[in-house]
């Protein structure tokens, strides 16, 4: 079951498309990370039935809470985003999207200035279409209105959806709405859905060359459903997309795969470790949705493995390249931007083994482009430990249980 020895000398090196003009707000330098309502909250407008899965403003206030208390913030965790069905089936008098009274009573910019007085950051959601995802108030023809509405409650992210619309009005729409929400004046990061309905709704290959000049982030795939197998479809889709979507990604323009499903009790410890590993070596927006008292302290602790954390947080922003060992097993490899007066970039390497047995492999590091002459020192991240240096002519050895991740940062020495 050893890997293949065969020696590969992989250039690392990042080829943008010369004709590629990214979306320069500034904003979204390293993928946002946070906490998004729908993945388990969906809709929650049924609170009288079903109080625990309710969306309104104490359930947002909480979450800033949470994450002001318990060290979240700290971690890098930042963004508090509501999705869809916020807002009143009707616009009011003046064309204005209008909360839902009943369960966001004091507005949204009370909700934004609860959350900016801790230091995190508010995000929102409408779609392209005049009806959202959920049939309420969509932004077709409110374009400037809504971009207005939301600068002034103090927006700071916006998700954009595009159901019910026509694969034209999707690539003009998505651009003429971030030229408003530029002219609305307040810096928010534009998360579009662009790509995923001109791929799955219209079954035509999205170009990346607009998407990439205009959103911060967009959504590639499927909506995440709270199970192992749809995970391992969506990583398993990155990898096979890598050639397609890593040149679009980087500092300010994300590849989106949707939330991490932390803190729904449908993962075991493995699992988790794989989840969040994989996005974190994607450079994905690590986005929770989740009760965050379900979260657990196995669970946590990951979330806030700051070595772990540091690997999709790295600024130079690169999106690990797979490459498939064995059937069940992939590598994942990812530089980093050299730490102050290092010349060599440090790497992550991760192993996954999505088999039901355990797989003893070995990895010659040389082969995936790493440089330091002096070699590297090597971190084993899970266990926050040096394990040992290694020249640049050593490979290393791992077992990987089943449904597991070696995780392994290499510093050069
Ligand atoms: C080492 O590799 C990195 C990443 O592949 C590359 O950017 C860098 O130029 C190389 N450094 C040297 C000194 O060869
Ligand atoms: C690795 O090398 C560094 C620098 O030479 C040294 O300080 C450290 O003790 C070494 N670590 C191990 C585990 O050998
Ligand atoms: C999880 O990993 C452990 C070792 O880390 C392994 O012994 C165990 O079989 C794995 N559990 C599952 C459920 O795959």
């Amino acid at each position: 079951m050893l890997c293949t020895q065969t020696l590969r000398i992989v250039l690392v090196v990042i080829i943008l498309p010369k004709s590629v003009i990214l979306l320069k707000n500034g904003l979204a330098l390293t993928p946002p990370m946070g906490w998004m309502s729908w993945g388990y909250y969906m809709c929650g407008v049924k609170c009288d039935e079903n109080p625990d899965k309710c969306l309104n403003e104490n359930l947002i206030l909480s979450v800033a809470d949470t994450f002001y208390n318990e060290g979240y913030q700290e971690a890098g965790y930042e963004y508090i985003i509501i999705d869809d069905c916020w807002s009143e089936k009707e616009r009011d008098l003046d064309g204005r999207l209008v909360p839902d009274k009943k369960r966001f009573p004091n507005g949204m910019k009370y909700i934004a200035d609860y959350i900016h007085n801790r230091g995190l950051k508010f995000g929102m959601y409408t779609n392209i279409a005049a009806v959202t995802c959920m049939h309420y108030p969509g932004s077709k023809d409110y374009f400037d209105i809504d971009a207005q509405s939301f600068a002034e409650w103090g927006v700071d992210y916006l998700k954009v959806d595009g159901c019910f619309v026509k694969e034209n009005d999707l690539n003009t729409g998505y651009i003429e709405l971030g030229q408003e929400l530029k002219k609305a004046g307040r810096p928010m990061v534009y998360s579009c859905s662009w790509p995923y309905y001109i791929q799955y709704i219209h079954n035509k290959k999205p170009d990346y060359s607009p998407i990439a000049k205009h959103c911060n982030m967009w959504r590639n795939y499927h909506d995440v459903v709270l199970t192992w197998p749809a995970l391992k479809v969506i990583m398993k889709h990155y990898q096979n997309e890598y050639d397609t979507i890593s040149p679009y990604h980087g500092p300010g323009h994300w590849n989106d795969p949707d939330m991490i499903i932390f803190g729904t009790g449908v993962l075991n410890e493995n699992q988790s470790r794989v989840h969040l590993a994989v996005y974190l070596m994607l450079s994905a927006p690590i986005l929770l949705s989740c009760d965050m008292n379900k979260i657990t302290r196995y669970e946590k602790k990951l979330l806030q493995n700051l070595d772990l954390i540091a690997i999709g947080q790295d600024m130079l922003g690169v999106m690990a390249k797979p490459y498939q060992l064995e059937q069940s097993v992939t590598l994942w490899v990812k530089p980093h931007l050299p730490k102050k007066g290092d010349i060599f970039h440090s790497f992550s390497f991760a192993v996954v083994n999505l088999d039901d047995q355990q797989h003893l492999i070995s990895i010659f590091p040389l082969a995936y482009g790493v440089n330091s002459t002096d070699g590297y020192s090597v971190m084993d991240v899970f266990a926050n430990t040096f394990k040992n240096n290694i020249t640049l002519k050593e490979s290393f050895e791992v077992v990987v249980p089943p449904e597991d991740v070696i995780l392994y940062t290499l510093f050069p020495l």
